[in-house]
């Protein structure tokens, strides 16, 4: 088979063929801590203030959102001018879950068991989400020379210490019960021929401790927590989205106003308790960056949210997965996993060197290639400057047929394009990934308004100003699982006065008093992707 590479890309793999044999046993350099700050100020897209802005209304005003999310906080609402009949909803229920990806999933399951009437409304199908996408793993400290203790560390130091403790313990502590639960539900994790779990590294990890099913554990999960949904007969309202929340007179959370996709018919939902589980933002394509992300990630939680009045956490930090497919253009953006140099792949620039450890913590490797391009040592494709991974180094370290056994998923995406990532090393760049911030909660799970409970990437916090590698699975199960009960026993005891879309024209008004003029309405719903002419 010929490799679709450009003659000067062909040129370079040889200069990464010729140390490839150096390489296998040496262990680069770590970063120190200063050298980490500076790469971060230089390069990160975080500290690129151009691209963002200061929010003028709501709980966050005064704080800084990039410029695409402030404006959604700050669009119209979809239900303006609309007259919607609160006291005679389509559906009454105890437990609304808004999103169907792990997050709203666990948390149906949960709430099931808790005896609530729940239902799970999905603004595709169920399983469209992130959690399908995740390809690496799941952390958690179930080994005999690991601990929560551990975890915790390793969790906030990558994190920059910013993380919300409460629900770091929570995170780390239920994390082996997380993963025994999704064990137990049927999810096939690798194992060993004893059936022990195997485990590797992630980036900023001291631990091996992350556990996966080969390079699909996030649709292996995804496939089980929508069985069990199914199962247990939760109703699922597919192509519905939650265009606003609506609270009662008294300010706790009341439901939601949704709209059928397909034929854009309104609807009121009633409950009594609601949880957002709506994932992240990648589809915003922030400062024009590709994305690994599911086509609905939006940010549509967080506008709904904020606008009924709860405050954000960490708004104005994202992650940057360092190994998003540079080139061909087919894949661009799509996610190459962590788990790829965790098995011993390295950075290698255009002329075959090694300039960092391919373990640093994902913003601060995100940064090193950024800088490494910016110094024009990049990978020259027909798409732009991007590094090497050189992923031929797996076979050579664990034996002949490892890329193919552990990481079946990215060979086939490459194979498909005349690429052999088991022959020839791939080139990879930094893609959106992650929103590392959210919708402020406690450990157990409440925003700022009574009854609304947010699970998933929704959330902010946990992970600080950035997160680690398998923690996101992880924070989906435990989040949406807590969630679930906890809004399960909260429903017992909960009346409803009534209902009220007050807050939104509160809302309006502040806009408006601010001198914010716009044409522009959120949730957004859909990314955009048509030709603009
Ligand atoms: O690299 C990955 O497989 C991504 C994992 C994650 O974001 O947790």
């Amino acid at each position: 088979m010929s490799v679709p590479y450009t003659a000067e890309m062909l040129e370079s793999v040889k200069k990464v063929e010729a140390g490839r044999a150096d390489r296998i046993g040496f262990e680069p350099r770590r970063m120190t801590a200063e050298e980490k700050e500076v790469i971060l100020r230089e390069n990160h897209p975080d500290y690129n203030m151009d691209s963002f802005k200061t929010i003028e209304v709501g709980p966050n005003a005064g704080e800084k959102a990039p410029i695409e999310l402030v404006d959604l906080l700050q669009a119209n609402s979809r239900v303006k001018g609309m007259d919607i009949d609160l006291a005679h909803p389509t559906y009454d229920v105890d437990v609304l879950i808004i999103g169907g990806g792990g997050a709203g999933a666990s948390a149906a399951i949960e709430a099931n068991e808790g005896g609530a009437n729940v239902m799970i409304v999905t603004k595709l199908r169920i399983g469209d989400a992130n959690t399908m996408m995740a390809e690496g793993g799941i952390q958690a400290a179930d080994k005999e020379n690991d601990s929560p203790a551990q975890h915790y560390l390793d969790v906030m130091g990558g994190g920059h210490f910013a993380n919300v403790p409460e629900l770091v313990k929570k995170l780390v502590c239920d994390g082996p019960s997380a993963v025994n639960w999704l064990d137990h539900l049927g999810v096939l994790f690798d194992k060993d021929e004893n059936g022990v779990m195997i485990t590797t590294h992630g980036g900023g990890t001291s631990r091996k401790r992350m556990h996966a099913a080969a390079d699909y554990s996030g649709a292996e999960i995804m496939r089980v927590l929508r069985d069990e949904v199914f199962n247990r007969g939760i109703p699922v309202v597919d192509f519905t989205v939650a265009i606003e929340l609506i609270k009662d007179t008294e300010g706790k959370i009341g439901g939601a106003v949704l709209m059928n996709l397909e034929t854009n018919e309104i609807m009121v939902a009633r409950a009594k308790c609601v949880i957002i589980a709506t994932g992240g933002a990648g589809r915003l394509h922030y400062q024009g960056f590709p994305t690994s992300n599911h086509y609905g990630a939006t940010a549509d939680g967080l506008v709904l949210a904020y606008r009924a009045g709860a405050r954000l956490l960490y708004q104005d930090t994202l992650q940057y997965h360092p190994t998003g497919v540079k080139y061909p253009a087919q894949i661009y953006g799509a996610l190459v996993t962590e788990k790829v140099r965790s098995m011993g792949a390295m950075f290698v620039n255009k002329d075959g060197e090694v300039f960092m450890h391919p373990l640093e913590t994902r913003d601060v490797a995100a940064s090193g290639i950024i800088r490494e391009c910016k110094r024009g040592n990049g990978v020259p494709t027909p798409l732009g400057d991007g590094i090497w991974l050189d992923t031929p180094m797996i076979d050579m370290i664990h034996g002949k047929g490892t890329l193919e056994k552990r990481l079946p998923g990215m060979l086939r995406m490459y194979l498909r394009y005349g690429i052999d990532m088991r022959e020839v090393p791939i080139v990879i760049y930094p893609t959106l990934h992650y929103q590392n911030g959210g919708i402020r909660i406690t450990a157990d799970g409440m925003s700022d308004i009574e009854n609304l409970y947010v699970a998933g990437e929704a959330v902010g916090g946990i992970h600080g100003r950035n997160r680690l590698m398998g923690n996101s699975l992880l924070d989906i199960i435990v989040f949406g699982r807590n969630a679930g009960q906890q809004a399960s026993k909260k429903c017992k005891s909960v009346t409803l006065a009534e209902l009220t879309l007050s807050h939104v024209d509160q809302f309006a008004e502040a806009c408006a008093k601010a001198g914010i003029v716009t044409d522009l309405v959120s949730p957004k719903l859909l990314p955009d992707y048509r030709r603009k002419v």
